[in-house]
């Protein structure tokens, strides 16, 4: 190529990865053989080379869920403007998916990783990661400790205001609907909601809590089934995301029961469907795409080779916001 273009191997590698040292006429006249050769740069062997991959991997819990997609949006923003790019993938929220992935990750030494964590389990994994270089930023996970940074939303406090919410619309006897338990959002949001009867000076047994075994609308159909089933019913439900609210709203629906007037619902989230649901959902509103795009921003910060050295992790939470809709506007009053 460099052959046929007249230039030295030296003028087709910057012209390749440094195009402004090259005169705009050398430029047009390698790649003009380049074109006409149909020569497709070999990533693999650039990284090589450079030692530098370009793809940041994002790992998240649900790639199907709304939530993840906007965090994903977020983080694409803030790589591209550095020349970047944002690999997703999806752990389902199981911790050996979740391993294979981080393996991965590190055997193709990609820029960075991104990772909404599956349990406290991760943190060990993910050290592994920096052990070869390769620095991670918690996305939607307070990180424990110092060690990586991290960008999250106070989950404790969105589920205060959740329920809150309720409580003021009269309502009490609430169902909490978690996801899964091993995930902290479903802890943090428990706590917050149990935090909004204590002030309340309500007892915590007035909150039922139900389990569903995925963050998914599936799940929110299954767990309405068995609220339906309950003796003395509570009045209203806090979902810990807006999936599983979708579900219970559809199942409610299916049921013949009336939202908000008997059963309020408030779900997690604020993704687009919450506005859109056939009664709109009131929500808590997490920055999905801020918290994706800071997070990028902080891991990209921390693999400049300039910077790095002098890179302090840091801990960035969020507050969430209640979104008030039709859902749980019953005006419901308790004597
Ligand atoms: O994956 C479950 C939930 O965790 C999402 O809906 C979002 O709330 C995240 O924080």
């Amino acid at each position: 190529m460099a052959e046929q273009a007249g230039v030295s191997l030296g003028t087709v590698s910057n012209v390749l990865n440094r195009p402004d040292s090259v005169s705009d006429q050398t430029r047009q006249r390698v790649l003009a053989v380049i074109e006409r050769l149909g020569y497709v740069r070999s990533e693999s062997a650039r990284q090589l080379r450079a030692g530098r991959s370009r793809i940041i991997a994002l790992l998240v819990l649900d790639m199907a869920n709304p939530f993840f997609v906007e965090m994903a949006r977020g983080a694409q923003q803030a790589a591209r403007a550095a020349g970047l790019a944002v690999m997703m993938c999806n752990s389902a929220a199981d911790p050996a998916e979740e391993a294979d992935y981080l393996a991965m990750f590190a055997e193709q030494q990609v820029r960075g990783v991104l990772v909404t964590p599956t349990g406290d389990a991760a943190d060990g994994r993910l050290h592994v990661l920096r052990g070869r270089g390769i620095p991670f930023v918690y996305a939607d996970r307070e990180q424990p400790s110092a060690k990586a940074c991290s960008v999250s939303v106070d989950d404790v406090a969105g589920g205060r205001l959740a329920v809150r919410h309720l409580l003021a619309e009269g309502h009490r006897k609430v169902v909490y609907l978690s996801g899964p338990a091993h995930l902290a959002q479903s802890r943090d949001r428990h706590a917050g909601a149990l935090a909004a009867f204590a002030e309340a000076g309500l007892p915590p047994d007035r909150l039922t809590v139900l389990e569903a075994a995925r963050f998914d609308v599936t799940a929110g159909r299954e767990a309405a089934a068995r609220l339906l089933g309950m003796a003395d019913r509570p009045t209203a439900v806090f979902c810990a995301n807006d999936l599983l609210a979708l579900g219970v709203l559809q199942a409610l629906y299916a049921a013949g029961l009336r939202v908000p007037q008997e059963m309020a619902i408030v779900g997690y989230d604020d993704i687009d469907f919450a506005s859109a649901a056939a009664v709109p959902l009131t929500s808590v509103r997490q920055p999905a795409h801020r918290i994706g795009r800071t997070a990028a921003e902080l891991l990209i910060a921390e693999t400049d080779e300039e910077a790095a050295p002098a890179h302090e992790h840091r801990k960035i939470v969020f507050q969430p916001e209640l979104v008030v809709r039709s859902s749980s506007l019953s005006g419901h009053r308790r004597p």
